[in-house]
């Protein structure tokens, strides 16, 4: 090959390699999430046709109710989605400039609108922090990584476990800690759950797979890192994010 088209034939060579892997990702990402939806969409039908089958008013009740928990699941499955393709839309723009939040106030008012939804579900949920935590972020994006951090603690912890939100600054930044005393996660899984679609063991709660990828892309987004630990006394789950400081609102 002539000397004046190497670098080009280079260039052009790494961008299909790129565009391949883009591409891979693509068709794992949406084959995955129609396998996903998949589930409660067959579970619709299902009660669908008992309900037009059934010859009480209880028994089509019956079939309404699993019907609409199953459309509630294919919601949640289509959120988390669509929230994973916007941080990968955000992450491939330009960075925008990012306002000062207090994440101590955004928090606690975050952790505050969980509480009754934790308590039905047998979860002692409360909020640790004084006083004001700065950091740069987008307010929507850093509630969606809390709110996931709180979901899967209430998911996953157990009834009659406790569940602490808890906002600290220290010298490596501001810390969000979220953390249970239920089963945790074993040191030797902690870094497979962070990866796009892996879950835990059988029999668990409904969800995809998400969570914790979502957490990790959005602390990214703003140049904080998630680290899962031991939770309190080597019991249960620590999620942990770390944010840098800002300096002033
Ligand atoms: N607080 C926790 N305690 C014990 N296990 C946990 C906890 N949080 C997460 N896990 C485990 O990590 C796995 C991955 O969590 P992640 O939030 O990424 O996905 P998910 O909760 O399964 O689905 P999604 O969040 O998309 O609905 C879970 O399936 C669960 O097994
Ligand atoms: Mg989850």
């Amino acid at each position: 090959m002539p000397s004046e088209v190497e670098g080009l034939v280079e260039t052009v060579n790494s961008f299909m390699v790129r565009l391949q892997s883009a591409l891979d990702a693509l068709r794992h990402f949406s084959g995955n999430a129609s396998h996903q939806l998949r589930t409660p969409l067959a579970i619709i039908r299902t009660q669908l046709a008992l309900s037009a089958r059934a010859t009480t008013l209880e028994e089509a009740q019956a079939a309404a109710r699993k019907g609409d928990e199953a459309v509630a699941h294919a919601e949640r499955i289509l959120a988390q989605l669509l929230l994973m393709a916007k941080i990968d839309a955000a992450g491939s723009t330009e960075p925008q400039p990012l306002e000062v939040i207090d994440l101590i106030a955004l928090a606690q008012q975050i952790t505050g609108d969980r509480v009754p939804g934790a308590g039905e579900a047998g979860i002692d949920l409360g909020f640790e922090g004084d006083g004001k935590a700065l950091i740069r972020a987008e307010p929507l994006l850093i509630g969606e990584l809390l709110r996931n951090l709180i979901e899967n603690a209430i998911a996953y912890a157990g009834k009659g476990a406790e569940v602490t939100v808890r906002v600290e600054t220290d010298i490596g930044g501001v810390r969000l800690d979220v953390e249970d005393n239920g089963p945790g996660i074993p040191p030797e899984n902690r870094q497979v759950v962070r990866q796009r679609f892996a879950r835990g063991g059988r029999g668990q709660a409904p969800g995809m797979g998400l969570g914790l990828p979502i957490v990790e892309e959005i602390a990214g987004l703003f140049g904080g890192h998630l680290n899962l630990g031991e939770g309190p006394e080597g019991k249960g789950l620590k999620a942990s994010v770390t944010f840098p400081a800002a300096v002033s609102a």
